[in-house]
């Protein structure tokens, strides 16, 4: 018997990018949703476009691109923001408007201090602007989770009866358990008369680490799209992580009803995309993505998945895209070779250009480093992109750190600031401490240290070191990376890269503040 679809949402781009430190910018939004695309996600939501000026242009972007998935953007239910979202997502194949407004009475009473009847009022005028861009319409009752059973249900049979096609029902604040949220969709559809009309969504956060056992028990009462993040990105403890989402129903095939069309081998380089563009680090013993997550330390483990794999494994890590330490290129490798094996990988560079300059950091890196592995070509190709030559105000000339014993660490830099260079040093408790020292008495960016976390790209110890540098400042956060076989040097980068965020000061609203 065929299985119906389960529709996957993803909203690594609008709600992850709510985390603070995960905004991305035109050209990383781009990155991420044809690494969407090429794993057959079938919603992208690629932002909020009343947020700024370059979230209209990121979505709008995205919209001209993406031509297998439906590319959405968010929208509050006020005529400006829709008519925003419509205009940005119209020159998209195939476009979809979200559109959301609280129906707790928590939420409606202090935040909107709107009454009841009001909200049901919007909401169905936020749809009707929706369908004059497109019939493709999703509507979002937010905090449905603590939203009242009756009332839910009146704003729900208005707004599908206005043309919403899609209703995502949404435990804005992580607080549903499995078995209440799963009831709530059944009720919901039981009750609402025309909920046949609709698509069920359910859209969950992780602050009780519920999101990915809601969703499923939202999908076992009969919800067929779940909104979910790469990596389980998203405000607070992050949303629904795709990839779990996806291999449990892939998995459970005797339990589900449905299954999605993700092309799963995509996901590894998925989540290191999204890890390497906003900073956040998957911790090893995440499922599915965590560097632990097909590792078999225990003895007793590694000889029963010798004997039979299906002893302690119950998927296979290349079908999740696990690529081992593969080493594929070395020092002597020709541009064709770099090329082909990054079309391996899905990467596809925008020029020929650009192209020559990837392979010429290849290059350098292979005279560092003599094994190249896959790792370290997505961590290259990252940092290119991360990097806008023409437009970052400060670029790192050059640097040079000493570490003795018994002798205070130092370092001297050469920055560039906005074409002029500028040479200083500065002590330190260490190298990288007087590299940052050094570097912030050029640049004077007042800014707060959050976090500064150093991974190796591969093993051992000529690995390439990837950092990250979390900074705030003024009440933004930003974080940079860089990567580079010098940690000192990475993490150097890695400042430069969030100086140059916090320089280009743009200013985004969060839909749900
Ligand atoms: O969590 C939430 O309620 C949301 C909606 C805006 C969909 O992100
Ligand atoms: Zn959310």
């Amino acid at each position: 018997m065929k299985k119906e679809k389960l529709i996957i949402f993803d909203t690594t781009m609008r709600d992850g990018e709510q985390s603070p430190g995960a905004s991305m910018t035109k050209d990383e939004k781009l990155r991420i949703a044809r690494q969407l695309e090429r794993m057959r996600v079938d919603v992208i939501e690629a932002g909020f476009p009343a947020a700024s000026d370059g979230d209209f242009d990121a979505v709008r972007a995205v919209a001209a691109i993406i031509k297998d998935s439906t590319v959405c953007g968010l929208a509050r239910a006020n005529e400006q923001d829709v008519r925003r979202c419509g205009e940005a997502v119209k020159g998209a194949k195939s476009p979809r408007v979200h559109t959301f407004i609280a129906t707790s009475p928590i939420h409606m009473e202090k935040k909107l201090r709107m009454e009841p009847s009001q909200v049901i009022e919007q909401a169905v005028k936020a749809v009707k602007w929706a369908c004059e861009y497109t019939d493709n319409v999703e509507f979002t009752p937010e905090d449905a989770g603590r939203s009242d059973m009756d009332f839910l249900c009146r704003v729900i049979e208005r707004v599908i009866k206005a043309g919403a096609t899609t209703i995502n029902i949404a435990d804005t604040v992580g607080y549903t358990l499995p078995e209440h949220f799963g009831g709530l969709i059944r009720s919901l559809r039981e009750r609402i008369p025309n909920s046949d009309k609709a698509v069920w969504s359910a859209h969950c956060h992780n602050d009780l680490g519920l999101a990915v056992a809601n969703s499923l028990s939202a999908v076992l009462n009969g919800a067929r799209q779940i909104e979910c993040t790469i990596n389980g990105l998203g405000e607070r403890a992050g949303n629904a992580s795709l990839e779990e989402i996806v291999m449990a129903v892939r998995t459970r095939q005797d339990v589900f009803p449905c299954d999605t069309n993700i092309d799963t081998t995509h996901i590894v380089p998925a989540s290191r995309l999204v890890s390497g563009i906003t900073g956040f680090a998957v911790q090893p013993n995440k499922a599915i993505v965590g560097a632990n997550a097909f590792a078999h330390e225990a003895g007793i483990h590694q000889d029963g998945v010798l004997k039979s794999r299906d002893t302690y494994e119950i998927m296979r890590a290349q079908d999740v895209g696990w690529i081992s330490n593969k080493l594929v290129l070395g020092k002597h490798s020709g541009r064709n070779a770099f090329k082909v094996r990054l079309a391996e990988l899905g990467i596809e560079l925008p020029s020929e250009e650009a192209l020559n300059v990837a392979f010429k950091r290849f290059k350098d890196l292979a005279d560092k480093k003599h094994e190249i592995f896959d790792e370290d070509l997505q961590a290259l190709i990252s940092e290119e992109a991360s990097e806008n030559l023409e437009n970052d105000y400060y670029h790192l000339i050059s640097l040079t750190a000493h570490s003795e014993t018994g002798e205070p660490p130092f370092a001297k830099v050469v920055v560039s600031e906005d074409g002029r260079e500028k040479p200083a040093q500065a002590k330190g408790s260490g190298p990288v401490d007087a590299s940052f020292k050094a570097i912030e008495s050029i640049v004077k960016s007042g800014a707060e240290l959050l976090l500064y976390s150093v991974n190796n790209i591969t093993s051992g110890t000529d690995s390439q070191g990837e950092v990250t540098v979390r900074l705030s400042k003024g009440g933004r956060i930003v974080n940079g990376q860089g990567a580079d076989t010098d940690i000192v040097v990475a993490s150097a980068k890695a400042y430069i890269n969030a100086l140059n965020k916090l320089h280009s000061k743009v200013e985004r609203l969060n839909p749900q503040v």
